[in-house]
Protein backbone atom coordinates (compact mmCIF):
# COMPACT_ATOMS: atom_id res chain seq x y z
CA UNK A 1 0.00 0.00 0.00
CA UNK A 2 1.30 3.76 -0.91
CA UNK A 3 0.61 6.98 0.04
CA UNK A 4 -0.31 9.96 -1.70
CA UNK A 5 -0.02 13.45 -0.22
CA UNK A 6 -1.60 16.78 -1.18
CA UNK A 7 0.60 19.69 -0.75
CA UNK A 8 0.01 21.74 -3.36
CA UNK A 9 -2.80 24.73 -2.90
CA UNK A 10 -2.97 28.08 -2.19
CA UNK A 11 -4.44 28.64 1.02
CA UNK A 12 -6.41 31.81 0.95
CA UNK A 13 -8.46 30.96 3.66
CA UNK A 14 -5.84 31.02 6.27
CA UNK A 15 -4.72 34.30 5.51
CA UNK A 16 -2.80 36.90 5.89
CA UNK A 17 -0.62 33.63 7.12
CA UNK A 18 -0.54 31.82 4.71
CA UNK A 19 0.02 34.58 1.97
CA UNK A 20 3.67 33.73 2.19
CA UNK A 21 3.99 30.53 3.73
CA UNK A 22 2.26 26.70 2.62
CA UNK A 23 -0.99 26.03 4.24
CA UNK A 24 0.66 22.54 4.81
CA UNK A 25 3.13 23.83 7.03
CA UNK A 26 1.24 25.74 9.61
CA UNK A 27 2.51 24.60 12.80
CA UNK A 28 0.32 22.80 15.12
CA UNK A 29 2.06 23.37 19.14
CA UNK A 30 5.02 23.67 16.88
CA UNK A 31 4.58 21.64 14.10
CA UNK A 32 3.91 22.04 10.81
CA UNK A 33 -0.12 20.10 10.27
CA UNK A 34 1.72 18.01 7.58
CA UNK A 35 4.17 16.36 9.59
CA UNK A 36 1.16 15.14 11.24
CA UNK A 37 -0.23 13.49 8.42
CA UNK A 38 3.29 11.48 7.47
CA UNK A 39 3.42 9.85 11.24
CA UNK A 40 0.40 8.81 10.99
CA UNK A 41 1.24 7.61 7.58
CA UNK A 42 4.16 6.11 8.88
CA UNK A 43 2.42 4.69 12.00
CA UNK A 44 0.04 2.95 9.49
CA UNK A 45 3.16 1.20 8.42
CA UNK A 46 3.42 2.83 4.55
CA UNK A 47 6.64 3.95 3.63
CA UNK A 48 6.11 4.65 -0.08
CA UNK A 49 5.02 8.03 0.28
CA UNK A 50 3.98 10.06 -3.24
CA UNK A 51 4.10 14.13 -2.50
CA UNK A 52 2.00 16.22 -5.17
CA UNK A 53 3.37 19.82 -4.75
CA UNK A 54 2.30 22.61 -6.59
CA UNK A 55 3.55 26.66 -6.16
CA UNK A 56 4.54 26.06 -2.62
CA UNK A 57 6.96 22.95 -4.12
CA UNK A 58 10.45 24.38 -2.36
CA UNK A 59 9.17 25.00 1.08
CA UNK A 60 7.90 22.20 1.21
CA UNK A 61 10.69 19.97 -0.13
CA UNK A 62 13.02 22.13 2.33
CA UNK A 63 10.78 20.93 5.29
CA UNK A 64 10.12 17.30 4.69
CA UNK A 65 13.62 16.14 2.47
CA UNK A 66 13.34 12.75 1.22
CA UNK A 67 11.26 11.55 4.32
CA UNK A 68 13.60 9.13 6.33
CA UNK A 69 13.18 11.12 9.59
CA UNK A 70 9.61 10.05 9.69
CA UNK A 71 10.83 6.71 8.03
CA UNK A 72 9.31 6.89 5.09
CA UNK A 73 10.86 7.34 1.19
CA UNK A 74 9.17 10.27 -0.56
CA UNK A 75 8.46 10.78 -4.38
CA UNK A 76 7.61 14.36 -5.39
CA UNK A 77 5.41 14.86 -7.87
CA UNK A 78 4.91 17.90 -9.76
CA UNK A 79 1.47 19.47 -10.50
CA UNK A 80 1.34 22.22 -12.98
CA UNK A 81 -1.49 23.98 -11.69
CA UNK A 82 -4.15 23.49 -8.92
CA UNK A 83 -6.53 21.45 -11.25
CA UNK A 84 -7.91 19.46 -8.25
CA UNK A 85 -7.54 16.52 -6.05
CA UNK A 86 -8.74 14.22 -8.97
CA UNK A 87 -6.17 15.66 -11.24
CA UNK A 88 -3.64 15.34 -8.85
CA UNK A 89 -4.52 10.97 -8.99
CA UNK A 90 -4.27 11.36 -12.70
CA UNK A 91 -0.72 12.97 -12.52
CA UNK A 92 0.46 10.17 -10.01
CA UNK A 93 -0.52 7.05 -11.99
CA UNK A 94 2.85 6.31 -12.33
CA UNK A 95 4.23 5.83 -9.02
CA UNK A 96 0.50 4.93 -7.88
CA UNK A 97 0.68 1.93 -10.21
CA UNK A 98 -1.30 -0.61 -9.58
CA UNK A 99 -1.45 0.06 -5.61
CA UNK A 100 -3.80 0.57 -3.15
CA UNK A 101 -3.26 3.91 -1.80
CA UNK A 102 -4.71 6.25 0.87
CA UNK A 103 -4.72 9.48 -0.43
CA UNK A 104 -3.61 12.45 2.44
CA UNK A 105 -4.70 16.10 2.24
CA UNK A 106 -1.63 17.84 3.81
CA UNK A 107 -4.15 20.58 5.68
CA UNK A 108 -6.29 17.82 7.36
CA UNK A 109 -5.31 16.98 10.77
CA UNK A 110 -7.06 13.65 12.28
CA UNK A 111 -6.99 13.28 15.73
CA UNK A 112 -6.00 10.00 16.93
CA UNK A 113 -3.95 8.86 13.48
CA UNK A 114 -5.55 6.36 10.37
CA UNK A 115 -3.44 2.97 11.63
CA UNK A 116 -6.92 2.03 12.39
CA UNK A 117 -8.51 2.73 9.57
CA UNK A 118 -6.05 1.84 6.95
CA UNK A 119 -6.06 -1.88 8.44
CA UNK A 120 -9.98 -1.76 8.66
CA UNK A 121 -9.43 -1.33 4.51
CA UNK A 122 -6.69 -3.78 4.23
CA UNK A 123 -9.45 -6.43 5.51
CA UNK A 124 -12.84 -5.09 3.89
CA UNK A 125 -10.96 -3.57 0.41
CA UNK A 126 -13.89 -2.00 -0.38
CA UNK A 127 -13.13 -0.31 -4.33
CA UNK A 128 -12.89 3.27 -1.81
CA UNK A 129 -13.77 4.32 1.64
CA UNK A 130 -14.31 7.70 3.03
CA UNK A 131 -14.24 9.25 5.54
CA UNK A 132 -16.99 11.84 7.52
CA UNK A 133 -17.44 14.45 9.96
CA UNK A 134 -20.01 16.29 11.55
CA UNK A 135 -19.25 20.04 10.58
CA UNK A 136 -21.34 22.91 11.85
CA UNK A 137 -20.38 24.71 8.18
CA UNK A 138 -20.40 21.93 5.72
CA UNK A 139 -20.76 24.34 2.68
CA UNK A 140 -17.00 24.83 2.96
CA UNK A 141 -16.31 20.70 1.89
CA UNK A 142 -17.53 18.36 0.11
CA UNK A 143 -21.14 16.86 1.60
CA UNK A 144 -22.19 13.27 1.50
CA UNK A 145 -25.52 11.58 1.42
CA UNK A 146 -26.02 8.72 3.66
CA UNK A 147 -29.68 6.20 3.08
CA UNK A 148 -30.85 4.63 6.55
CA UNK A 149 -28.69 1.98 6.57
CA UNK A 150 -25.83 4.28 6.25
CA UNK A 151 -24.64 3.60 2.80
CA UNK A 152 -23.33 6.84 0.72
CA UNK A 153 -26.03 7.66 -1.75
CA UNK A 154 -24.34 10.74 -3.35
CA UNK A 155 -21.52 13.44 -2.99
CA UNK A 156 -21.58 17.34 -3.81
CA UNK A 157 -18.62 19.21 -3.54
CA UNK A 158 -19.14 22.64 -1.51
CA UNK A 159 -22.79 22.42 -1.88
CA UNK A 160 -25.03 25.84 -0.84
CA UNK A 161 -27.91 24.21 0.13
CA UNK A 162 -26.19 20.97 1.95
CA UNK A 163 -28.17 17.48 2.08
CA UNK A 164 -26.61 16.69 5.47
CA UNK A 165 -24.05 17.61 8.01
CA UNK A 166 -21.45 15.10 7.36
CA UNK A 167 -18.40 16.89 5.54
CA UNK A 168 -15.44 14.50 3.23
CA UNK A 169 -12.87 14.75 5.50
CA UNK A 170 -9.20 14.78 3.66
CA UNK A 171 -8.52 10.90 4.12
CA UNK A 172 -9.67 8.83 1.51
CA UNK A 173 -8.46 5.08 0.76
CA UNK A 174 -8.42 3.84 -2.62
CA UNK A 175 -7.99 0.44 -4.85
CA UNK A 176 -6.76 0.66 -8.70
CA UNK A 177 -10.31 1.28 -9.23
CA UNK A 178 -10.24 4.70 -9.13
CA UNK A 179 -7.96 5.48 -12.00
CA UNK A 180 -10.93 4.38 -13.78
CA UNK A 181 -13.17 7.18 -12.03
CA UNK A 182 -10.72 10.17 -12.52
CA UNK A 183 -10.24 9.57 -16.18
CA UNK A 184 -14.15 9.30 -16.43
CA UNK A 185 -15.29 12.37 -14.75
CA UNK A 186 -15.04 16.29 -16.42
CA UNK A 187 -13.47 19.74 -14.38
CA UNK A 188 -16.79 21.16 -11.91
CA UNK A 189 -18.09 24.41 -11.74
CA UNK A 190 -14.93 25.56 -10.24
CA UNK A 191 -12.63 24.61 -13.07
CA UNK A 192 -11.10 21.48 -10.96
CA UNK A 193 -11.58 17.75 -11.23
CA UNK A 194 -12.83 17.04 -8.22
CA UNK A 195 -12.36 13.92 -6.22
CA UNK A 196 -15.83 13.87 -4.96
CA UNK A 197 -17.38 13.69 -8.40
CA UNK A 198 -14.72 10.87 -8.96
CA UNK A 199 -16.23 8.64 -6.07
CA UNK A 200 -19.88 10.00 -7.23
CA UNK A 201 -18.66 8.18 -10.41
CA UNK A 202 -17.74 4.77 -8.37
CA UNK A 203 -20.72 5.11 -6.99
CA UNK A 204 -22.81 5.54 -9.93
CA UNK A 205 -21.39 2.05 -11.53
CA UNK A 206 -22.43 0.23 -8.57
CA UNK A 207 -18.10 0.37 -7.18
CA UNK A 208 -18.56 -0.47 -3.17
CA UNK A 209 -17.75 2.86 -1.52
CA UNK A 210 -17.53 2.52 2.56
CA UNK A 211 -17.47 5.30 4.76
CA UNK A 212 -16.50 5.61 8.50
CA UNK A 213 -17.20 8.52 10.76
CA UNK A 214 -15.30 10.19 12.59
CA UNK A 215 -14.90 13.05 15.47
CA UNK A 216 -11.47 14.89 16.06
CA UNK A 217 -11.04 16.64 12.80
CA UNK A 218 -9.74 19.99 11.83
CA UNK A 219 -8.39 21.67 8.76
CA UNK A 220 -7.62 25.35 7.94
CA UNK A 221 -10.94 26.83 7.06
CA UNK A 222 -9.66 29.99 7.76
CA UNK A 223 -11.22 30.04 11.32
CA UNK A 224 -8.57 31.43 14.02
CA UNK A 225 -10.92 29.56 16.65
CA UNK A 226 -10.69 26.35 15.47
CA UNK A 227 -7.06 26.68 15.12
CA UNK A 228 -6.41 27.63 18.62
CA UNK A 229 -8.89 24.66 19.78
CA UNK A 230 -6.48 22.76 17.90
CA UNK A 231 -3.51 23.64 19.00
CA UNK A 232 -4.91 23.58 22.41
CA UNK A 233 -6.18 19.83 22.07
CA UNK A 234 -2.60 18.32 20.74
CA UNK A 235 -0.82 20.98 23.57
CA UNK A 236 -3.02 18.33 26.03
CA UNK A 237 -0.63 15.73 24.84
CA UNK A 238 3.02 16.79 24.26
CA UNK A 239 5.90 15.52 26.45
CA UNK A 240 6.71 18.05 28.66
CA UNK A 241 10.71 18.72 28.41
CA UNK A 242 13.39 21.19 29.26
CA UNK A 243 16.17 21.74 26.72
CA UNK A 244 16.31 24.87 27.35
CA UNK A 245 17.40 26.55 30.09
CA UNK A 246 14.89 28.79 32.72
CA UNK A 247 16.89 30.48 36.06
CA UNK A 248 15.85 29.71 39.64
CA UNK A 249 13.25 32.98 40.07
CA UNK A 250 11.48 31.69 36.80
CA UNK A 251 8.13 29.42 37.58
CA UNK A 252 7.20 26.17 35.27
CA UNK A 253 4.07 24.86 36.11
CA UNK A 254 2.43 21.99 34.31
CA UNK A 255 3.18 20.80 30.91
CA UNK A 256 5.92 22.93 29.39
CA UNK A 257 8.17 21.83 26.51
CA UNK A 258 10.97 24.77 26.18
CA UNK A 259 12.95 23.40 23.45
CA UNK A 260 16.75 23.68 22.75
CA UNK A 261 18.74 26.84 23.21
CA UNK A 262 15.38 28.38 24.34
CA UNK A 263 15.95 31.18 27.68
CA UNK A 264 13.77 31.57 30.20
CA UNK A 265 14.18 34.51 32.87
CA UNK A 266 12.47 35.71 35.78
CA UNK A 267 9.06 34.09 33.93
CA UNK A 268 6.30 32.25 34.95
CA UNK A 269 4.82 30.00 32.43
CA UNK A 270 1.92 28.02 33.25
CA UNK A 271 1.62 24.92 30.90
CA UNK A 272 0.50 23.46 28.47
CA UNK A 273 2.90 25.83 26.76
CA UNK A 274 5.57 25.50 24.04
CA UNK A 275 8.31 27.72 23.87
CA UNK A 276 10.50 27.00 20.27
CA UNK A 277 13.96 26.51 19.89
CA UNK A 278 15.82 29.74 20.48
CA UNK A 279 13.00 31.77 21.77
CA UNK A 280 13.59 34.53 24.98
CA UNK A 281 11.24 34.98 27.22
CA UNK A 282 11.85 37.03 29.88
CA UNK A 283 9.73 38.87 32.59
CA UNK A 284 7.43 37.62 31.17
CA UNK A 285 3.63 35.76 31.66
CA UNK A 286 3.03 32.40 29.29
CA UNK A 287 -0.53 31.37 30.13
CA UNK A 288 -1.68 27.60 29.24
CA UNK A 289 -2.40 26.80 25.52
CA UNK A 290 0.30 29.24 24.18
CA UNK A 291 3.23 27.88 21.57
CA UNK A 292 5.67 30.39 20.94
CA UNK A 293 8.03 29.02 17.27
CA UNK A 294 11.50 29.35 17.48
CA UNK A 295 13.02 32.64 17.75
CA UNK A 296 11.03 34.82 19.23
CA UNK A 297 11.28 36.95 21.93
CA UNK A 298 8.44 37.73 24.59
CA UNK A 299 9.64 40.58 27.21
CA UNK A 300 7.67 42.17 29.88
CA UNK A 301 4.57 40.84 28.28
CA UNK A 302 1.46 38.27 28.92
CA UNK A 303 0.29 36.17 26.66
CA UNK A 304 -2.05 33.10 26.62
CA UNK A 305 -4.10 31.10 24.82
CA UNK A 306 -2.27 31.89 21.67
CA UNK A 307 0.18 30.83 18.90
CA UNK A 308 3.11 32.85 17.82
CA UNK A 309 4.89 31.98 14.75
CA UNK A 310 8.50 32.27 14.30
CA UNK A 311 10.73 35.61 14.44
CA UNK A 312 8.29 37.34 16.36
CA UNK A 313 8.36 39.82 19.03
CA UNK A 314 6.26 41.09 21.95
CA UNK A 315 7.54 43.59 24.56
CA UNK A 316 5.80 45.51 26.96
CA UNK A 317 2.32 44.48 26.15
CA UNK A 318 -0.18 43.16 28.54
CA UNK A 319 -2.67 40.78 27.94
CA UNK A 320 -2.79 39.16 24.65
CA UNK A 321 -5.28 36.42 24.34
CA UNK A 322 -6.75 33.95 21.79
CA UNK A 323 -4.44 35.48 19.14
CA UNK A 324 -2.71 33.96 16.42
CA UNK A 325 0.75 36.48 15.89
CA UNK A 326 2.30 35.38 12.48
CA UNK A 327 6.10 35.33 11.48
CA UNK A 328 8.69 38.43 11.87
CA UNK A 329 5.78 40.17 13.70
CA UNK A 330 6.95 42.85 16.28
CA UNK A 331 4.28 43.77 18.88
CA UNK A 332 4.45 47.20 21.62
CA UNK A 333 3.27 49.57 23.43
CA UNK A 334 2.54 52.90 22.29
CA UNK A 335 3.58 55.95 23.83
CA UNK A 336 1.41 57.81 26.61
CA UNK A 337 1.37 60.43 23.90
CA UNK A 338 -0.36 60.72 21.89
CA UNK A 339 -2.81 58.10 22.54
CA UNK A 340 -3.25 56.57 19.52
CA UNK A 341 -3.08 52.71 18.17
CA UNK A 342 -0.63 52.76 15.62
CA UNK A 343 -0.75 49.87 13.31
CA UNK A 344 0.94 48.46 10.36
CA UNK A 345 -1.20 45.21 9.22
CA UNK A 346 -0.83 43.12 6.61
CA UNK A 347 -3.39 41.95 3.91
CA UNK A 348 -6.48 40.44 5.25
CA UNK A 349 -5.23 40.90 8.77
CA UNK A 350 -8.18 40.98 11.62
CA UNK A 351 -7.30 42.91 15.03
CA UNK A 352 -9.31 43.61 17.89
CA UNK A 353 -8.53 46.49 20.52
CA UNK A 354 -9.26 46.86 23.82
CA UNK A 355 -10.11 50.43 24.41
C1 LIG B 1 -11.20 19.35 -0.50
C2 LIG B 1 -12.30 18.48 -1.09
C3 LIG B 1 -13.52 18.47 -0.15
C4 LIG B 1 -13.10 18.02 1.23
C5 LIG B 1 -11.94 18.89 1.75
C6 LIG B 1 -11.38 18.32 3.04
O1 LIG B 1 -11.63 20.70 -0.49
O2 LIG B 1 -12.64 18.96 -2.37
O3 LIG B 1 -14.49 17.59 -0.67
O4 LIG B 1 -14.20 18.10 2.11
O5 LIG B 1 -10.87 18.93 0.80
O6 LIG B 1 -10.24 19.03 3.43
P1 LIG B 1 -10.60 21.91 -0.77
O7 LIG B 1 -9.62 21.89 0.36
O8 LIG B 1 -9.95 21.65 -2.07
O9 LIG B 1 -11.44 23.14 -0.78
Amino acid sequence: MKALVLSGGAGTRLRPITHTSAKQLVPVANKPVLFYGLEAIADAGITDVGIVVGDTAEEIREAVGDGSRFGIQVTYIPQDAPQGLAHAVLISRDFLGDDDFVMYLGDNFIVGGITGLVDGFRDARPDAQILLTKVPDPRAFGVAELDEEGRVIGLEEKPEVPKSDLALVGVYLFTPAVHEAVRSIGPSRRGELEITHAIQWLIDQKHDVHSTTISGYWKDTGNVTDMLEVNRAVLETVDPCEDGTSDEVSEIIGRVRIETGAQVVRSRIVGPAIIGAGTVISDAYIGPYTSVSEGCRIEDSEIEYSIVLRGSSITGVRRIAASLIGRGVEVTPSPRSPAAHRLVLGDHSKVQISS
